[in-house]
């Protein structure tokens, strides 16, 4: 059985099935037979916040995701709380630390609110952390059995850059909300009823910042110890303004559903955006995280009502002669795609939709990309000029630049 046909558990509790991934995330087919550390897809992408309580709170009124899952002192973990929650085939796992000595808060202390950990469902632990182990990885945790009254869940960890980990989870022997450890929970938040049912399905990619001369190390290790193989390769000037630059890579796992865009400053005569996220994350760590909807307007117009604050999109986008005869024909008229500011790209292949959120913590660190892809497998690289000047005009404001 090749790994296409295996939908993850996660997919299959949100009802999506393979053709709906193929356009949302650009799923591939591949022969998982010579894959090394075969990796079915996601698993989780888990957080660690100031505030773990109001930030879950967050994800389910902004965001609209739904409480599924919890463990906290209630639950015998008197270290910190966990909330779980899912839209579509995502799941976020938010933490904070409860106990003044939790680890967690040390983490928080140095890098702010951040992801610590970027969990992959795999079908053969054992397999994929030998193989990572003679390839030099370094092994957090080593292959270990946890069991509840819902089965067995295998799991282990390897480190990837800075303080950031890949948790390789097989929960195929097992049927509970989460983890062991972890209750069913739902929530009393009552959603209005005109809200669509969810405004994600999936996960798309998972961007990493690394160091100035360490971009390729990390590509390397992502070819070498997980078997990922190099995507689109953006370098130097395409993504430069007259100020500042960086560099790009995109690694995937062999199925296109695990994507790593690993991006490294370039030297300019500014600042970039990127050593501004290595200033205050004190390091390398999770940039932004794609989340891929099959209605982008709709996703965005419900979250502007909400509040959230996307990148603006200079006026002269939209109107760039040369930008509309690229573009050519999308499903929505550009006019509806220019008063919300959503960029558009077109590949070869297709076309895709992209919005982004400022950062959504305190620090200039973390944010997120909606995207709606129709075809098109790439990232948006011919939005990156104007991406960065607005950025730039952000960084500007917060005296960063
Ligand atoms: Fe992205």
């Amino acid at each position: 059985m090749t790994m296409e046909q295996t939908l993850t558990s996660q997919e299959r509790l949100a009802e999506l099935d393979l053709k709906q991934l193929r356009q949302l995330v650009g799923l591939v087919e591949y022969d998982a037979q010579g894959d090394p550390f075969p990796v079915t897809g996601w698993d989780a992408v888990v957080w660690s916040v100031g505030n773990a309580t109001q930030a879950a709170l967050y994800f389910q009124v902004v965001f609209g995701m739904e409480l599924v899952a919890y463990s906290g002192p209630e639950t015998g973990n008197r270290d910190h709380h966990a909330f779980v929650l899912r839209s579509g085939a995502i799941r976020f796992v938010i933490k904070g630390g409860v106990d003044p000595n939790s680890p967690l808060l040390d983490h928080h202390r140095r890098h702010g609110d951040g992801v610590i950990d970027i969990a992959l469902e795999v079908p053969d632990v054992d397999k994929c952390v030998a193989h990572a182990r003679e390839q030099g990885a370094t092994v957090l945790e080593e292959p270990h059995d946890a069991t509840d009254e819902h089965g067995t869940v295998r799991t282990a960890a390897i480190a990837t850059y800075g303080e950031t980990r890949h948790t390789l989870v097989d929960r195929s022997r097992y049927t509970g909300p989460y983890l062991p450890g972890y209750v069913a929970r739902s929530s009393g938040y009552v959603k209005p009823g005109n809200e669509p049912k969810r405004l994600f399905q999936a996960l798309d990619h998972v961007v990493g910042n690394v160091e100035l001369g360490h971009m390729d190390e990390w590509v390397d290790f992502y070819n070498r110890v997980m078997g990922f193989t190099n995507m689109a390769e953006f370098i130097g000037d395409d993504i430069a303004t007259e100020y500042s630059a960086l560099m790009s890579k995109v690694v995937a796992s062999g199925n296109h559903r695990v994507k790593f865009p690993l991006n490294e400053p370039a030297i300019a005569k500014k600042r970039s955006q990127i050593d501004e996220y290595l200033d205050f994350y004190r390091g390398p760590g999770a940039q932004h995280l794609a989340l891929a909807t099959n209605d982008i307007i709709r996703t965005v117009d419900v979250l502007r009502a909400k509040g959230v604050e996307f990148l603006a999109t200079p006026e002269s986008y939209y109107t760039d002669p040369e930008l509309r005869a690229r573009i050519g024909h999308v499903r929505v008229p550009i006019e509806e795609l220019a008063s919300r500011g959503i960029l558009v790209d077109r590949d070869e292949d297709g076309y895709l939709l992209q919005i982004f959120t400022k950062p959504i913590g305190d620090r200039p660190t973390l944010f997120f990309e909606f995207i709606e892809r129709h075809g098109s497998l790439g990232f948006g690289k011919g939005n990156f000029q104007a991406l960065f000047e607005a950025i730039e005009r952000e960084q500007a404001k917060r005296g960063n630049f």
